[in-house]
């Protein structure tokens, strides 16, 4: 397969552009590297820009073989999204119709989705099946929900094939420390905590522990990277051979509250971590807890690292010895 990865140069990009490669696929990535890293790129042809650029576009589809797109590249913090709500029409919904738009124009009729827990909103039930509402809370769910429905449209019209992946808590990093988590600012509860670990920050600050479960604290379902990667190479080849587009949730159908996960930072780093009760944080749900039985069952899924203690003992090794991220 010849891939063009939009967004390849994030977090999650990043390391499916490396489980790609190991698997001998042919990868260039697009990336406006605003969020991302060239360091989190080992030889791939990178074009850097954006997806409203139809020319390079043009460029990219013309010079190169590629016969599928996975498509991370995105705004994707939820607070932000509520104070910038344009900015995430504009790049999110907007600069995936130029891409689609272009996909359609040059015949690249397979694309694999970036896609988010957060179009569900508050869940009507745990754990979260792919056909329950899907009623965002905020603008970024709304413009990850908004592109869905495009693709499902262009499917109609055009025969363009899509599988869309609604991640629910992505962590860890590459388990050989190649790669890793690198956000600024960093808003995620595992890296933060890490931060912690490291003396970077005083203290973690708890999101509230009036929430209605055991501890009083939200509860996430945190999935590997690598995992979420892996997913995305299936679906890749389930359209090739099946030439079906769906829809799935990619979580580990496990629960964690916000304080099983500082502990679970405390056992992996040996670190004491100093955590205080703050006020909640506007729009989280309480639980968030993904079925992925259709992944499983459709895609043949297997996540591999569904410990937690596993989880954060990848990124730990990444944050311990890249106190600074790719900043050298
Ligand atoms: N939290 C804290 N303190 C912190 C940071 C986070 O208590 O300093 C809490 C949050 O309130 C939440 C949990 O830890 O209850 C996880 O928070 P994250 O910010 O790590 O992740 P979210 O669940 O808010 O969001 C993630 C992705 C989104 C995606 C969403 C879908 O980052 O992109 O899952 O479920 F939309």
């Amino acid at each position: 397969m010849s891939i063009l990865v939009t967004g390849g140069a994030g977090y999650i990009g990043s390391h499916t552009v490396m489980y790609l490669k190991e698997r001998g696929e042919d990868v260039i990535v697009l990336d406006n590297l605003q969020k991302g890293h060239r360091a989190a790129l080992s030889d791939v042809k990178l074009y850097q820009g954006n997806l409203q650029d139809e020319s390079l576009l043009d460029e990219i589809f013309t010079s190169n073989h590629v016969d599928s797109v996975i498509h991370f590249a995105a705004n994707s913090l939820v607070g932000e999204s509520v104070e910038k709500p344009l900015e995430y029409y504009e790049n999110n919904v907007i600069g995936s119709y130029h891409l689609i738009k272009k996909m359609v124009e040059h015949k690249v009729l397979k694309i694999v989705f970036s896609s988010t827990a957060a179009t569900y909103g508050n869940p009507v039930r745990v754990p979260i099946m792919e056909e329950d509402p899907t009623v965002p809370t905020n603008p970024y769910g709304d413009t990850k929900l908004a592109i869905e429905k495009m693709l499902q449209w262009a499917d109609g019209a055009y025969g363009l094939k899509s599988v869309c992946l609604r991640y629910f808590n992505a962590a860890g990093a590459d388990p050989e420390g190649k790669i890793g988590e690198d956000h600024t600012p960093e808003s995620h509860l595992i890296p933060i905590i890490l931060q912690a670990a490291l003396g970077q920050r005083d203290k973690v600050s708890i999101f509230g522990d009036d929430y209605p479960t055991e501890d009083g604290t939200c509860i996430r379902d945190y999935i590997h990277v690598l995992d979420l990667a892996d997913a995305h190479y299936l679906a890749l080849k389930k359209i090739s051979e099946t030439g079906e587009s769906g829809i799935y949730n990619l979580g580990n159908g496990t629960g964690f509250s916000v304080k099983q996960v500082i502990d679970t930072c405390r056992i992996v780093t040996g670190n004491e971590i100093r955590a205080e009760v703050a006020p909640r944080r506007a729009g989280d749900p309480a639980v968030l807890i993904a079925s992925a039985e259709k992944a499983k069952t459709e895609l043949g899924w297997k996540p591999q690292y569904s410990a937690l203690e596993e989880i954060v003992s990848h990124a730990w090794n990444w944050h311990q010895h890249h106190p600074n991220g790719y900043q050298e």
